[in-house]
């Protein structure tokens, strides 16, 4: 039984890739210090899987606290989601994203280096392209200079892992991921909304469920087929599948640092997603146009072509069905 330590295994992505990995079989010790996430979420995984798995209640900067872990597990593996993501959190407070996200990656580095832990799943981004003109985007798309500290963050961590594998016997597959969304059809687990959510499709359902009155489409002026933003949006349990099959290739690889897009390869405007939502969900949506977002690109979608080839991986889920489940775990978080 291969045993694999999950950072951040609680959040939003982190808790539908412990099932995946629960489900193919994985021994599965958790790490995760809460702030976006609740101690809750590990009954409701085991209510799925049926499977009990370790958490540690803690920050991956601590390094005690790892080293702790790191001496009475023998890790196979890491996948390091523990990370803060909200770009416009970053833009106000850069210094809490370069702590948490450059930090505690070193952290992680530093602890997986001293027990000789080698396989490493990095949670990377398509924020790295920034606003790319050649679509889609392939893993060779050119980086650009981030619109954010959070994707400075992620620019970062991949350089700093391409470094550290430079002189150690270390494997690490970066994963790119476009817009994740929707919830995990038993709708046990889902996106845990704190405060007003900043990304589309929690906006949409809190609208749906009346909680906000009225969703605002960032702009439809752009230069696409209905003015409104192109967003390459993967079903968060395809995406957890995805890092399955990047663990289980890193082990064999040749390379020590491979570079991964994860999305579906198709693009979709925001008035598109809307439509979706209304008709699977049998809704009238409340929203309205206003002006754009500052930092949004127009468009960007992912090239899939070495994702599916390399590693065999491919979503299984469509827009509708990431609206319907979505749908289903915000009705589940608003049930009286
Ligand atoms: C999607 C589209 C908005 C809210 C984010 C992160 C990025 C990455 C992917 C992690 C845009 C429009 C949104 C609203 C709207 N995450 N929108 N009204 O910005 O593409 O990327 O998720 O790696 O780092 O920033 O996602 O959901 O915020 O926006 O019209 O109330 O929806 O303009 O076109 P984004 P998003």
């Amino acid at each position: 039984m291969k045993k694999i330590l999950v950072t951040g295994g609680l959040g939003y992505i982190g808790s539908h890739t412990v099932v995946e990995l629960q489900n193919e079989g994985y021994d599965v010790v958790v790490i995760d210090n809460l702030n976006n996430s609740s101690d809750q979420v590990q009954s409701r995984i085991e209510s799925i899987t049926g499977k009990p798995f370790e958490l540690l209640v803690g920050d991956v900067n601590d390094t005690v606290a790892l080293q702790s872990l790191f001496k009475k597990h023998s890790f196979d593996g890491v996948i390091h989601f523990a990370a803060y993501k909200a770009v416009g959190e970053s833009v106000e407070n850069p210094i809490m994203y370069y702590q948490n996200n450059v930090s505690g990656l070193i952290s992680v580095l530093e602890v997986m280096n001293t027990f000789k832990v080698s396989n490493l799943i990095f949670s990377s981004s398509c924020t790295v392209y920034g606003a790319a003109t050649d679509l889609p985007v392939t893993e060779n798309t050119l980086i650009q200079k981030a619109e954010s500290p959070y994707g400075t963050t992620k620019i970062l961590g991949e350089e700093i892992i391409q470094d550290f594998a430079k002189h150690k016997a270390f494997k690490s597959i970066l994963l790119r991921y476009f817009n994740p969304v929707g919830a995990h059809p038993t709708a046990h687990i889902g996106e845990l909304p704190l405060g007003v959510p900043s990304n589309l499709i929690p906006f949409v359902t809190q609208t749906a469920a009346g909680i906000r009155a009225q969703l605002t489409v960032y702009g439809d002026d752009y230069a696409t087929l209905d003015g409104t933003c192109i967003r390459d949006y993967i079903h968060v349990v395809d995406l957890a599948k995805a890092h399955v099959k990047a663990l289980k290739y890193a082990s064999e690889m040749s390379k020590s640092v491979d570079v991964f897009n994860v999305g579906t390869g198709n693009g979709t405007t925001v008035l598109e997603v809307i439509r979706a939502f209304e008709n699977v969900n049998g809704i009238k949506l409340n929203y309205k146009i206003g002006p754009r977002r500052a930092g949004d690109v127009e468009q960007i979608w992912a090239d899939t072509t070495k994702v599916s080839e390399v590693l065999g991986w491919k979503p299984q889920y469509g827009v509708e069905d990431m609206m319907k489940h979505a749908w289903a775990w915000q009705q589940g978080l608003t049930k009286p």
